[in-house]
């Protein structure tokens, strides 16, 4: 195998928390607050268990048991679903959360596997085998007496190759050695006991890995924007332009799912493609109008969802 990776090339967009800009974008997520409260929980007892023992330590001091249990759980959380609903940004903000609430600083180490090197073979296993060695490194640095001074979330993102079970037949040679990978490096960290968690996202939810799914902590699955949520990411911005309650209604409407087609639109589907194009449509000489907004909705097609048995 060639040259590992160094750290720069592996994570070039390092973050660290709390960070203002993490904070903002997270509450700018509509309709993913149970999954915000539960992930920062899962993260912040993985990342600084200490937390949890001073908890017991005031509530039940008697609970030893229980609270080895809770702290053996292992350091993966996988967010699985739907395309452009919101999992990459979630993964990549909530850190600010967990620092704000375990009062300690968190570094990310993102990585998508998207690109997946150039296709050369055995790369996404040596890249997954380098990004736990990197995360085991800093995270050992970190691990000090008691209370952790830092903790590291990494992060692997477009993990679609890697979440399929490895016992699907049509399943290349390399992915199954990046699932094996994957895994080596969960079970590094959780024998560690290291302040460090793994964060893996991925658009298939219903053929996760079993070797996997048996080291998430949990699964948080993601789903298109159901009626409320799109009136959320819509309604206030067209409340800007004038438009009328009807008129939000209306275009709230013609973003769900219609007649001869079984899906609405995704978020990203509102914020990166609808509301840019309504906005592009009128400038430079005209306004924004409600007809014209309803029309780009009803002629633009909304992101088909992930088929999990294409490859
Ligand atoms: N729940 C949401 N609320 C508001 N905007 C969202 C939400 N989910 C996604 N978006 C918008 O879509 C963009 C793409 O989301 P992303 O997290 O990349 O989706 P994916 O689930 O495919 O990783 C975000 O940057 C944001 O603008
Ligand atoms: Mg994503």
């Amino acid at each position: 195998m060639s040259n590992k990776p160094t750290l720069d090339e592996l994570f070039e967009r390092r973050l660290n928390y709390p960070d203002i800009d993490a904070q903002e974008r997270l509450g700018r997520l509509v309709g993913l607050d149970d999954h915000k409260a539960r992930l920062t929980k899962i993260i912040g007892l993985l990342v600084n268990p200490s937390g949890l023992e001073a908890w017991a330590k005031k509530h039940h001091p008697s609970a030893n048991g229980v609270l080895n249990v809770v702290l053996r759980r292992p350091p993966l959380v996988v967010l699985a679903g739907d395309v452009g609903s919101g999992k990459s940004e979630l993964a990549e903000t909530i850190g600010d959360a967990v620092a704000r609430q375990e009062k300690i600083d968190i570094t990310l180490f993102p990585m998508s596997l998207s690109t997946r090197g150039q296709g050369r073979v055995g790369e996404m296993t040596q890249l997954l085998s380098a990004a736990f060695d990197y995360t085991v490194e800093e995270a050992s640095k970190l691990k000090g007496a008691g209370c952790a001074r830092g903790a590291v979330i990494l992060l692997v993102d477009e993990a679609d190759a890697i979440a399929q079970s490895r016992e699907a037949a049509q399943m290349h040679h390399e992915d199954r050695a990046g699932v094996n990978a994957f895994i080596r490096g969960i079970d590094r960290i959780g024998n560690g006991r290291l302040p460090a968690a793994v964060i893996m996202c991925t658009n298939r939810l219903s053929s996760l890995d079993p070797a996997v799914r048996r080291r998430a902590a949990d699964i948080l699955s993601f789903n298109r924007p159901d009626e409320h949520q799109r009136h959320a990411v819509l309604g206030e911005l067209l409340k800007q332009f004038g438009f009328t309650k009807a008129q939000i209604d209306a275009l709230v409407s013609a973003t769900g799912a219609q007649k001869g087609r079984a899906y609405g639109f995704t978020f990203s589907d509102l914020t990166q493609r609808l509301l840019p194009a309504i906005v592009l449509d009128a400038y430079p000489s005209n306004a924004v109008s409600a007809a014209r907004a309803l029309e780009i909705a009803g002629a633009m097609n909304p992101t088909a969802p992930f088929q999990e048995d294409m490859k």
